[in-house]
């Protein structure tokens, strides 16, 4: 099989944000703030270290124009930013409907934009070394019964897959950041929507898996993961990353300092993005990398 590294990603951003709700009444979900910054610059942040640069983000069209003139079209840091609307959620797999022109033959990673990673050299390698068929990240965890869920056996072969169990086969989450061949635009058209109506992602691993195409990482200890679709989860992930920013004096996620450091945008650019900002702590912070 021939390497295809990841040119490409897909960030959804869309749904109601339910259990977010009053806060999501009037804005969209990924556009709150986990600690110092919008939810959605962590899973950009992501792509961004996996040298991901042309990404299209999913949004509710009533959340687009907000969507806009946080991130523009990317340019600024290096990007190339396109953004499609979804009228209504129909799944996370409909990313691959939707996203259909823009994935075209190529490979493509998906992220959702309520996931936070923090410490993601392995996401990095891993994406290098893609080559062909899908790619997942599991986490232990002690609430597997709320995420998909993977088991696996000798040597790390993924034996089975399910949404959210009941009895879950192991304490293994799948997070939110996949990796799949050009096949999943056909897989995802091939699907039919679950019991809770959705075309969902855990079908789409399947059938790699039936193909014998579905490989897991299983990250470790130097790697945090947060699905911050709950107040409580939001918090947690916040402490966290305020603690971490705190201790190191890095920050997670921030997507000038990544453009900068791997050579998306030049020194006077990166200085005219701070200028432009307001005096606040996270421009004092950018202008301190210099
Ligand atoms: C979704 C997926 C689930 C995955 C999770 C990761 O769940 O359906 O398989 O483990 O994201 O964040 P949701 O957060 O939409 O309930």
């Amino acid at each position: 099989m021939t390497a295809r590294s990841i040119r490409k990603a897909i960030i959804l951003a869309g749904g109601h944000g339910n259990r977010l709700f009053p806060a999501t009444r009037a804005l969209s979900k990924q556009l709150l703030n986990v600690h110092d910054k919008p939810m959605i610059y962590y899973p950009l942040s992501v792509l961004m270290n996996m040298d991901v640069r042309d990404i299209q983000i999913i949004v509710n069209a009533s959340d687009a124009e907000n969507f806009r003139r946080l991130l523009g079209d990317g340019g600024q840091i290096g990007l190339n930013i396109t953004y499609r609307s979804e009228e209504e959620p129909r799944g996370i797999a409909n990313a691959f409907i939707i996203g259909k022109d823009f994935i075209g033959s190529e490979s493509v990673a998906l992220i959702l934009g309520d996931n936070v990673f923090c410490g993601i050299s392995v996401l990095e390698t891993a994406s290098t070394q893609f080559s062909g068929g899908a790619t997942t990240f599991g986490v232990r965890v002690n609430d597997a019964g709320e995420y998909g869920v993977a088991e696996i056996g000798a040597g790390g072969r993924v034996l089975s897959i399910e949404e959210k169990p009941q009895n879950p086969k192991s304490n293994i989450a799948v997070t939110g950041l996949y990796l799949y061949d050009a096949n999943v635009v056909e897989i995802a058209a091939s699907l039919k929507p679950s019991a809770r109506g959705e075309l969902e992602i855990t079908d789409v691993n399947r059938a790699y898996l039936d193909r014998g195409q579905l490989h897991l990482h299983l990250l470790g200890g130097d790697t945090t993961w947060f699905d911050t679709g709950t107040a409580e989860s939001m918090a947690r992930a916040g402490n966290y990353i305020a603690s971490l920013e705190k201790s190191t004096g890095h920050k997670v996620g921030c997507l000038e300092e990544i453009a900068y450091n791997r050579g998306f945008i030049t020194e006077r650019e990166f200085r005219e993005l701070a200028d432009l900002m307001p005096t606040c702590e996270y421009r004092d912070y950018l202008l301190r990398r210099l």
